[in-house]
């Protein structure tokens, strides 16, 4: 199905799951927005734009109120009403156990995992209310389900928050004909993996998810039909086990 005429922002869009989203959406005739917090990557995102579709940068920080306004405003402006929200913007520490775990990275992980994407749901929710339509993708995780330790405790809790998040509003927004997906992959290879306490081998990293199977699932849940929803996905590398 054809995005044509559809105006899609993507958080995190400069890089990783959030670029392979932005790229996507526009060889799929959308006009895409990418947000986060260093220019470089978005612009260098854009310059890679296939079409039909357009792709536009500017900063944003998630966990601020004032950015998040900033930018949805400049997206009103430039493109017109936000008929495509995801949500993909997020970051861990490499010391994230318990007991390594600095009480200002719980905060911050927090604000930007899960706050972050509240801030960015309730920017663009009146406008799909006003409208009957419009989808919204949380990029979860595997550890938004299971609270393992490869993620660290901030992290799983903050992504448990964007899950209930998620689910919440899906079933309030329902009869409103605006979905919200949950999507929870389990490893891919991009730049957050170099936030784990330990390096991750190019080995590993060729066996696990690349960032264009993710988008593959968000577009899906995007392209489906109105009457059609996507409540929750979970995609993981066929290697890692998921009990
Ligand atoms: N890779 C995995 O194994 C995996 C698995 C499950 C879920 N996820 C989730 O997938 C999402 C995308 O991550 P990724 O794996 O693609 O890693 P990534 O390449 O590091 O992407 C994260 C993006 O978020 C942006 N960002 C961070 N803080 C931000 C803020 N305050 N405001 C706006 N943008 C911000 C970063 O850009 P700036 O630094 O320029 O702001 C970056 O482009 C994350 O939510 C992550 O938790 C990843």
């Amino acid at each position: 199905m054809s995005l044509a005429n559809q105006v899609a922002v993507v958080t995190g869009g400069g890089t990783g799951i959030g670029a392979a989203c932005a790229l996507a959406l526009a060889e799929a005739g959308a006009q895409v927005a990418v947000g986060g917090r260093r220019l470089g990557p978005l612009e260098e995102v854009a310059a890679r734009c296939p079409g039909p579709g357009t792709i536009h940068a500017r900063t944003l920080d998630v966990a601020c109120r004032e950015s998040v306004e900033a930018f949805f405003s400049w997206v009103e402006r430039e493109l017109g009403q936000v008929d495509i929200l995801v949500n993909a913007a997020g970051v861990n520490v490499p010391r994230r156990s318990m007991q390594e775990l600095a009480p200002q990275d719980w905060d911050r992980l927090l604000q930007i995992n899960a706050t972050g994407a509240y801030n960015c749901m309730h920017r663009v929710l009146p406008g799909m209310r006003s409208r009957a339509r419009g989808t919204i993708v949380n990029i979860s995780s595997i550890a938004g389900k299971r609270a393992g330790p490869l993620g660290g405790v901030a992290y799983n809790a903050s992504k448990f928050a964007m899950t209930a998040l998620g689910l919440s509003v899906a079933a309030e927004e329902a009869e409103a004909g605006i979905r919200v997906t949950n999507i929870y992959p389990g490893e891919v290879d991009t730049p957050i993996l170099e936030q784990r306490p330990r390096p991750v081998s190019q080995e590993h990293r060729r066996r696990i998810l690349q960032p264009e199977d993710v988008a593959a699932a968000v577009m899906l849940a995007v392209t489906l039909p109105p009457r059609a929803h996507v409540a929750e996905l979970v995609i993981k590398p066929t290697s890692q086990v998921y009990v």
